[in-house]
């Protein structure tokens, strides 16, 4: 692939500060702003209004006969970015703020485990990044979806820290939590997301780490800045 511009990559588990970071950097650097994991929660909100495709998001995971029409589903759905890539729609309608629910979280978490999702949403995501100068933030983006990319970050933090981030994030929207129910729906997202076959999360090969426990968004921010700039420049 060749690209003008740098693509760079960030993965990392929930609440490890990736979507603040992520749209910072790409605000900073003039980049696109791609968060693969609005695409997830678009697919999982849609699912969820399917009743049949919804009683199948069992605990267990999908149904196998389902997934067929969960890969149909998903290459049929019209999803697009606006506003830097911080509001998304699908079709006509405007789903920014319902896919932000810890419903669609799970939801999100357990259709995503799905191959032919995954495999759905790859080709849209490639077609968003092909020109470069995009900052992608998700699970499997330096790993799977761009494993070239310019500059890969894998940004992690202790559990306890990214429960407290996520109950502070949610009550500043305005959603009652609980923080010790936060950490038990964190816990089992990460192990969901780093259990499953398709994609696993891992760190990427050649990804710089960056535990944001001890650091403020904006130390974060700074670091990668400072790295994408001086591989920019070399
Ligand atoms: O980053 P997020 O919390 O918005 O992601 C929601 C879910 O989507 C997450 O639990 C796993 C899934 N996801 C994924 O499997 N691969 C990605 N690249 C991004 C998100």
């Amino acid at each position: 692939m060749s690209r003008a511009r740098p693509l760079v990559t960030i993965d990392g588990p929930a609440g490890a500060g990736k979507s603040t970071v992520s749209r910072a950097l790409a605000a900073r650097l003039g980049f696109t702003y791609l968060d693969t994991g609005a695409l997830y929660r678009t697919v999982a909100l849609c699912v969820l209004e399917d009743p049949e495709l919804a009683s199948s998001l069992s605990e267990a995971g999908i149904a196998r006969g389902v997934e067929e029409r969960l890969g149909t589903l998903t290459r049929g759905l019209d999803i697009r970015f606006g506003d830097a890539g911080t509001r998304v729609w699908v079709g006509d309608r405007e789903v920014t703020g319902e896919i932000r629910t810890p419903a669609i979280s799970q939801a999100a978490s357990r259709v995503s485990a799905v191959p032919a999702v995954r495999e759905g949403l790859l080709d849209l995501q490639r077609r968003l990044a092909a020109e470069g100068g995009v900052v992608a933030e998700g699970r499997d983006v330096g790993t799977v979806v761009f494993p070239g990319a310019d500059v890969k970050f894998y940004l992690t933090a202790d559990v306890g820290c990214r429960a407290e981030r996520r109950a502070a994030e949610l009550r500043a929207r305005g959603v009652e939590v609980d923080l010790a129910a936060t950490r038990r729906e964190i816990e089992e997202r990460d192990a969901r997301d780093e259990g499953r076959e398709a994609a696993p999360l891992r760190r990427p090969e050649g990804a710089i780490e960056v535990d944001s426990g001890p650091l403020t968004a904006d130390e974060v921010l700074t670091r990668m800045a400072m790295v994408v700039r001086s591989r920019e420049g070399s």
